[in-house]
């Protein structure tokens, strides 16, 4: 997205970057709308125990991701900079520098891998416009493609370059007009699809198992990945949203953006899970493997689903496609808000910073992409290396960004002057929540989550 670049001023004209009242939101839900809604939510959904981390889920959206999201929204705007300029701005300290840089890491270790799963959906993509529609439905396809090396890692290179060139060639602005109008129609056909999943034979029981929140299925690991997920599906704590917030003008409400973006987001991924979940009760017969299948789940199940539609092929075009697209916006401002970093910090040259990294991603993408098969034996802390990159930007990272931030607007900001800042010109009606969010919930969850997630990676408890 042109507008999240903080270098260019063409792309910021005095006022906001954004033109119209649903700029900003439209421009913010396309980074939020991506392969985390269509791919990461189902598979953790069906993991980490259904109903009750749909619970769990929504709970955290609703009170510490709206904080968030409305903290980091205000922080740009009231500065007018990106994550690093923003910290220093407020604080001169050495951990409030940290608390920017943390956030404006994230993005570097969680773009590459994101390529690689981008990849995947080019792959399919391109197998159902060759009529590979029966072929992709077999158990063990996925598999047996993602440890195939080659294939594999030249459509996540495909992927990066499709990315890079959007961005050098200055067309964001164009896909992001694409992406605008294709978002409702991959709101209506997950509703179609959703529909079909859900009225197959056995699949009640998988919407039981998504709405019905079980005790017995609840361990820590649903908080912890439900919070990751937050994070992630929103695109928060990576300083994304403070460098967006900068191209807020100042009588927009930022509360009612929030809501747009937060309702909007929500409602792809339940959409999503709709899609996926029922489908593994009706097609694989609620198999815990398939339940736990992981990041595969998605490319498994849509495919059965397809094929069982009748007309799975331009089905199956219009879904990758689809959510090709939400995987390219979403890759797009990972990647300029890296590119940002790299040319606000570094000085280096648009291009120039554009290409290293460009080349960075390349290579971190690849280790993540060899996980699979010829590298299948390097294991980081036990785990394949696109798990461990999952784990170390959600687990840990974003939590000690999210942290950064709170204390930022508890400590240097302060409750008050973020409430002026909301108050500009509307109601700050959750205000309660707010409050209640940054200073008691959010602290105390992310500190039991970074504790509880570093120590389970190195097996001294088990969560
Ligand atoms: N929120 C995006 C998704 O759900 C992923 C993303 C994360 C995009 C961070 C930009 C920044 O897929």
């Amino acid at each position: 997205m042109a507008s999240t670049n903080s270098k260019s001023p063409e792309t910021k004209p005095s006022g906001s970057a954004f033109t119209g009242k649903m700029g900003y939101v439209m421009a913010a839900a396309a980074s939020a709308v991506g392969l985390g809604n269509i791919w990461r939510f189902p598979y953790l959904c069906a993991k980490y125990g259904g109903g009750i981390f749909l619970v769990v889920y929504l709970i955290l959206v609703f009170t510490f991701g709206y904080a968030l999201l409305m903290s980091e929204t205000a922080i740009g705007r009231m500065t007018g900079k990106s994550p690093i300029g923003a910290f220093k701005q407020f604080s001169n300290t050495k951990a409030s520098a940290f608390g920017g840089w943390m956030n404006a890491i994230v993005p570097f270790i969680i773009c590459p891998y994101y390529a690689v799963i981008g990849g995947w959906v080019v792959k399919y993509l391109v197998g159902y416009c060759t009529g590979e529609t029966q072929a992709m439905a077999v158990d063990g396809y996925f598999g047996g493609y993602i440890s195939s090396n080659l294939q594999p890692e030249l459509f996540f290179i495909i992927f990066v370059l499709l990315t890079l060139v959007v961005i050098l060639g200055g067309v964001q602005n164009g896909v992001e007009k694409v992406s605008r109008i294709m978002m409702p129609v991959l709101i209506i056909l997950a509703v179609v699809v959703s529909i079909y999943s859900c009225t197959r034979p056995g699949a009640i029981d998988g919407i039981k198992y998504m709405f019905i929140p079980n005790i017995h299925n609840f361990s820590m690991m649903t908080i912890v990945s439900a919070m990751g997920q937050m994070f992630y599906s929103l695109s928060l704590a990576m300083g994304i949203m403070i460098t967006y917030g900068s191209y807020v003008d100042k009588n927009q409400d930022l509360e009612d953006s929030t809501t747009k973006i937060e309702f909007f987001d929500t409602l792809v991924a339940v959409l999503a899970g709709l899609m996926i979940i029922p489908a593994v009760f009706a097609f694989s017969g609620g198999d815990p493997d398939t339940l736990n299948a992981g990041p595969s789940l998605m490319f498994v199940t849509i495919p059965k689903v397809l094929v069982s539609m009748g007309f799975g092929t331009p089905a199956g075009i219009v879904f990758f496609l689809l959510v090709f697209l939400a995987a390219l916006t979403s890759a797009i401002s990972l990647t300029e808000t890296c590119v940002g970093t790299l040319t606000d910090e570094l000085g280096w040259g648009r291009a120039k910073s554009t290409l290293i990294f460009g080349t960075y991603a390349i290579l971190l993408g690849s280790l993540a992409s060899l996980g699979y098969g010829a590298l299948g034996n390097l294991k980081i802390i036990g785990m394949q290396v696109l798990d461990f990159l999952d784990f170390i930007s959600n687990s840990v990272m974003m939590p000690i960004s999210a942290l950064a931030i709170c204390i930022l607007v508890t400590r240097c900001i302060g409750l008050k002057t973020m409430a002026d800042e909301f108050e500009r010109n509307s109601k700050f009606k959750r205000k309660p929540i707010y409050n209640f969010s940054m200073k008691y919930l959010a602290p105390v969850a992310l500190i039991i989550i970074l504790i509880s997630s570093v120590l389970s990676a190195f097996g001294i408890i088990s969560i």
